[in-house]
């Protein structure tokens, strides 16, 4: 596995992460914890050193179970791991969701809250990275989320700053990195094979800065593997059933049909991991964080980070 450090202040880390929504228990389907533990195991034990997840996956269950697997490993060698903040669950604690309630809450009360509830739940001293989980541009205008990051990072809570961008506002929001540029670490990123506008203006300006980029929905939840069919239908209590609609799986299905003779050349990898690797093949990114919900999913991902034979420069002129 290729290791990469994570812009000029990050940490080194593997260019194939685990992104840790999946396994949260809300949004994607019921799921195993057993399977889901595993699952991360395996990463681990195959070299993955990167996990992303946030306090509001599962109302902190993501966090748990990562804390449960690194308890169980007892390994000194220790992943990074990148959490989030600015979705207040807190409120809806004893209610029964199948999906996450969105309730942002971006105060400088609310964010040293949220952090220290996750040190509590990850069972560490200093989060490795903390970031603003996606908020709006008006909230990113407002100085508090940025105060509040700014004591985190004093008083050692928070090791470095990330701020995770709003999906398909990536070109509208990348003034905020010139801004915030002395105090962002990381950024995170929606970005795969279909959808490229961080390419535009966020990207350049991440490469001009230094900034760490991690790469969220590399998979586009899952399309890129090539299972999905247009007739392919997720269950009410999978948010894929909005994200992945008839109409948008139709769409997709027929874009993705046109890289079907680029997939034929390099067959002996599968679609999910020239996807990958095409992710990580662009300039100003580090890491992606593909959604691994079993074993299987894990051996398969992790190959992703040895491909040395395809350099997709073609891709980016
Ligand atoms: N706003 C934010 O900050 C934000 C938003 C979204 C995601 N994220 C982060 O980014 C991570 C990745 O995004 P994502 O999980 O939404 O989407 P993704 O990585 O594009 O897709 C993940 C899903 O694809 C399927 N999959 C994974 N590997 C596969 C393989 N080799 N072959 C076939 N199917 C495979 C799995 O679902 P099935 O097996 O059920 O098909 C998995 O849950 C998240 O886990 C989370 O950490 C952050």
């Amino acid at each position: 596995m290729q290791t990469i450090k994570l812009g000029k202040n990050g940490p080194e880390i593997s260019v194939i992460g685990f992104g840790a929504w999946g396994i949260s228990g809300r949004d994607w389907g019921k799921t195993d914890d057993s399977t889901s533990k595993k699952a991360i195991h395996s990463a681990l034990d195959k070299g993955i050193s990167f996990i992303d997840t946030a306090d509001v996956y599962g109302f902190g269950h993501s966090e748990r179970l990562i804390a449960e697997v690194l308890k169980e490993r007892n390994s000194t060698q220790k992943p990074v791991i990148a959490t989030k903040a600015g979705n207040n669950f807190y409120p809806f604690l004893e209610k029964s969701f199948d999906s996450t309630p969105a309730n942002p809450d971006y105060s400088k009360k609310h964010l040293i809250f949220a952090a220290e509830q996750s040190l509590k739940r990850l069972n560490t001293e200093s989060l490795d990275i903390l970031q603003l989980h996606s908020p709006t541009t008006d909230l990113l205008e407002k100085d508090e989320p940025w105060e509040a990051l700014e004591i985190l990072k004093k008083t050692g809570k928070i090791k470095h700053v990330g701020w995770s961008v709003q999906s398909f506002k990536e070109t509208e929001q990348a003034h905020i990195l010139d801004r915030h540029s002395d105090l962002i670490d990381v950024i995170q990123v929606r970005y795969n094979l279909l959808e490229r506008e961080a390419e535009k203006v966020l990207f350049p300006k991440a490469l001009k800065y230094g900034t760490g980029v991690i790469v969220r929905i590399p998979l586009l939840f899952g399309l890129l593997s090539g299972k999905f069919s247009k007739n392919t239908l997720f269950s009410s209590t999978d948010h894929r059933q909005l994200n992945l609609s008839p109409e948008k799986l139709q769409n997709y299905l027929e874009t993705l049909s046109k890289y079907d003779s680029f997939f034929e050349k390099h067959k002996h990898y599968s679609k999910a991991q020239l996807s990958l690797k095409f992710c990580i093949s662009h300039p100003a990114c580090h890491v992606v964080i593909p959604g691994i919900k079993t074993e299987k999913q894990a051996f398969e991902n992790v190959v992703a980070g040895t491909i040395s034979d395809i350099y997709f420069t073609d891709f980016f002129v």
